[in-house]
């Protein structure tokens, strides 16, 4: 079998008005694996806004060991900005508990030992790509001399080197999310959390900076969660693909792909990637189904 499927946990409880207990995990958290530098536990998560009896996410539980490439594919509003913004403690869960690297994820954070990148570049538009690229190690203290050469390494390595002293007004979208990408990795990060960060993009460029960002990944080993609406970008880019369903919020089937590790512009056109892409399809489909 090219990969295989992980059964979806059992379907949790009624949620309670607010949960007397400590939520039950369900998904499996065995072991010392969660203690790896880059590995990211989720705890028995839940988060609501305002109103406990209306969570947006429901007692998530998952784990995802160091070296990893996840993607978070489910429908609009289910959750998967919410879940990682928590990943990378950019907000709080209501219940449950964030772990990276067997520690609370506020330590990682504060270590800079997370990068994001969001479906806007977000630059500065006063600064150089370079100096965009220089900013996380301006907020580490890093000194002049230093941060100058690891931001060019870094822009090098995703093909800028030839725009390092041009202004975010002059890049296209597809380079503006390569100096996203720079920045998110210039503290060299062991995890990077991503939202749609190719959303914005047209298919070609889309494409092609899919493949860089999986060489990227092989290279440096660090752990990607990838968040996406395109099931052929995550069957593309994963190592595991995690299916999220709604109202509320919850992590419904996770499906492993088993794809050869070299992915390469013949991948999307070997049965094997046409068999998981229908497999993520089918469940997508079945859990949008069953949240009408
Ligand atoms: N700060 C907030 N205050 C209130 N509700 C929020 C807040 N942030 C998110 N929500 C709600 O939480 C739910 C999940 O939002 P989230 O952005 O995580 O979804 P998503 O799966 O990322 O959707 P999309 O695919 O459209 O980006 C939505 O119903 C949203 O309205
Ligand atoms: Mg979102």
């Amino acid at each position: 079998m090219p990969r295989t499927t992980t059964a979806a946990p059992a379907a949790p409880a009624p949620a309670p008005a607010v949960p007397a207990t400590p939520a039950p995990t369900s998904g499996a958290l065995t072991g010392t694996a969660g203690d790896e530098r880059g590995a990211i536990e989720l705890r028995g998560i839940w988060k609501w806004f305002g109103d406990p009896s209306a969570p947006v996410l429901r007692d998530v539980s998952f784990r995802i060991p160091a070296g990893s490439f996840v993607s978070v594919i489910g429908a609009s509003g289910c959750g998967k900005s919410t879940m990682l913004r928590m990943m990378g403690d950019l907000a709080r869960p209501s219940r449950g508990e964030v772990r990276t690297g067997g520690h609370p994820v506020s330590q990682a954070r504060q270590a800079h030992e997370i990068g994001f990148v969001f479906q806007a570049a977000n630059l500065c538009a006063w600064r150089s790509v370079r100096r965009n690229v220089e900013l996380p190690l301006e907020a580490m203290k890093v000194g002049r001399a230093e941060r100058r050469e690891r931001a060019l390494a870094e822009l090098d390595r995703v093909g800028l080197a030839a725009a390092v002293n041009q202004y975010p007004a002059e890049l296209s979208g597809g380079m503006a999310q390569r100096v996203a990408i720079a920045r998110s990795l210039v503290t060299e990060p062991p995890i990077v959390l991503m939202d749609e960060p190719f959303g914005a993009l047209d298919e070609i460029t889309r494409d092609r900076l899919n493949l860089d960002l999986h060489g990227l990944w092989r290279r440096t080993a660090k752990t990607i969660v990838f968040v996406t609406h395109s099931i052929p970008e995550a069957v593309l880019l994963s190592t595991q693909v995690v299916v999220m369903g709604r109202r509320p919020g919850r992590i419904d089937r996770t499906i492993d792909i088993t794809l050869p590790d070299e992915r390469t512009a013949e991948t999307s056109r070997i049965p094997e990637f046409f068999e998981a892409v229908t497999e993520v399809r089918d469940a997508l489909f079945d859990v949008m189904g069953r949240d009408l």
